[in-house]
């Protein structure tokens, strides 16, 4: 048995679009904090990969709901990192940013049921981190700011500008259609991205990680 802690944790939610800098600066922020960091697109990403396994098509609303059902999730810590796994397979980073899962993890992205299915699982996170004796997460997505946790207590909103993007995933080596993606993911009817009202906005071309996760302590020191 896990003691709980009174306190619930310190949220600071990360949004933004692709290749942006999130998990960079949320890695980074999470070990200078001690926080629990989630990132919510290897969610979508592990889902998309399990649900393809099953030849599942994003828009067959009924074998969507089918797959789903069948899924048991289990989160593992690495690090500072919460990992979910489904039906108790690991998959590490590489087998989750093939080109085929970027190709179609969006359009699973859109559908209710996974929204649905994920927004149950990264708010039972709060609780999660509460029992491993996580003072707060940090928690990187598209709508972590607007609909998982509006009421994080430090919104960041990460852009840059496309060509430095662009050249990021391809110095990363990924084959990753970025532009479609951003164009699925902002557009799309449930939970798309967009920049929280009160979120700190920082553009990611103009500054280094150390610079922006400088300023972020700060802010979240002031808290
Ligand atoms: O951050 P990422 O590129 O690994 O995310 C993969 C996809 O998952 C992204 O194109 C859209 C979806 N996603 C989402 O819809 N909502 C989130 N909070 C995080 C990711």
């Amino acid at each position: 048995m896990h003691h709980i802690l009174s306190k619930p944790p310190t949220l600071i939610s990360i949004d933004g679009a692709a290749a942006t800098g999130k998990s960079s600066t949320a890695r980074a922020l999470a070990k200078e904090l001690k926080f629990l960091h989630v990132d919510t697109g290897a969610h979508f990403r592990i889902v998309c990969f399990h649900l393809l396994a099953k030849g599942i098509d994003p828009s067959d609303r009924m074998a969507l709901e089918a797959g789903l059902d069948k899924f048991s999730t289990v989160t593992e810590i690495e690090g500072l990192s919460a990992i979910l796994t489904i039906n108790e397979q690991s998959l590490d980073d590489s087998a989750l940013r093939t080109p085929e899962i970027n190709n179609a993890v969006s359009k699973f992205a859109s559908a209710a049921s996974v929204r649905d299915f994920l927004l149950n699982y990264q708010r039972s996170l709060t609780t999660f981190a509460q029992e491993h004796h996580f003072e707060g997460m940090v928690v990187e997505g598209r709508d972590i700011g607007t609909v998982v946790f509006p009421k994080a207590h430090l919104k960041i909103f990460l852009h840059a500008d496309e060509a430095t993007r662009i050249a990021r995933r391809e110095t990363d080596g990924q084959e990753d259609p970025i532009s479609q993606r951003d164009a699925l993911d902002s557009t799309r009817k449930i939970a798309p991205l967009t920049c929280p009202e009160d979120a700190f906005k920082i553009n990611t071309s103009l500054h280094s990680l150390e610079q922006v996760v400088t300023l972020l302590k700060e802010k979240v020191g002031n808290l």
